[in-house]
């Protein structure tokens, strides 16, 4: 490959993007960029700091004012804000169940939108998002959007917790993933939505080394 790229990863939550976004980069020596990271970031901020999620002015404030940083180590991304390292914390489902409200303000998004815009300025990145293909990187030279049918990524999720020994409903699961779908694919800025040169890949029958396969495949096509 002669230069490095960008490569644009979207699709609803639990399709896998973050799994298979890491080791496209891996592969490539690309830089992962997890936004949907940056959001818990905020959110996480924003609960310790008793801010209204529903308040965008309020959280453009306090974005304004702390710092969101993805570090990246040999056993994954570290994220902090400010000084405090909160990998573990954004996971939470206090989290989870807020995120949403809090990424569908337009002034928060805006600023986000700019801080990865700027990540990614100098090429050999793998960001995985929402609105990456749309809003982000609009000019990466590949996009594609992973999906999976709600079933199979509940499923997912459950069996992952299962394995970390974390508590799980698998019904509970399908019902929270059902309705973060509905709101971030109908809140009215920058909602979750297909770019139209994106190339769709549906995970719900495939393994994950199968659709890494198949991004790799689409980067050399393009190069
Ligand atoms: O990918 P994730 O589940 O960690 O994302 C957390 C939330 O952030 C999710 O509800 C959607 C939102 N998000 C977004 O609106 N835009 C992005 N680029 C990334 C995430």
């Amino acid at each position: 490959m002669k230069r490095k790229t960008n490569i644009a990863i979207d699709g609803p939550a639990g399709a896998g993007k973050s799994t298979v976004a890491k080791m496209v980069a891996e592969q490539l020596s690309y830089l992962y960029i997890d936004t949907g990271a940056m959001y818990r970031a905020l959110t996480y901020s924003a609960l310790k700091s008793s801010i209204d999620p529903k308040d965008g002015r309020k959280l453009w404030e306090l974005l304004d004012k702390i710092s969101i940083r993805l570090k990246p180590t040999s056993s994954g991304t570290l994220v902090y804000v400010n000084d405090e390292e909160v990998t573990e914390e954004i996971r939470s489902s206090e989290v989870t169940n807020t995120v949403s409200i809090v990424a569908s303000h337009e002034e928060v998004r805006i600023e986000m939108v700019k801080q990865q815009q700027k990540m990614a300025e100098s090429g050999g990145t793998v960001m995985d998002g929402r609105d990456i293909g749309t809003h982000v990187l609009p000019h990466a030279d590949v996009k594609v959007f992973l999906t999976a049918s709600v079933e199979e990524r509940a499923k997912r999720r459950h069996e992952e917790n299962i394995q970390k020994g974390f508590p799980s409903d698998l019904d509970k699961l399908k019902e929270e993933i059902a309705r973060r779908d509905e709101l971030d694919s109908n809140r009215e800025f920058a909602p979750l939505q297909q770019a139209s040169d994106a190339v769709v890949i549906d995970s719900t029958h495939m393994s994950i080394p199968d659709v890494v396969e198949n991004i790799l495949h689409l980067v050399e096509e393009r190069f």
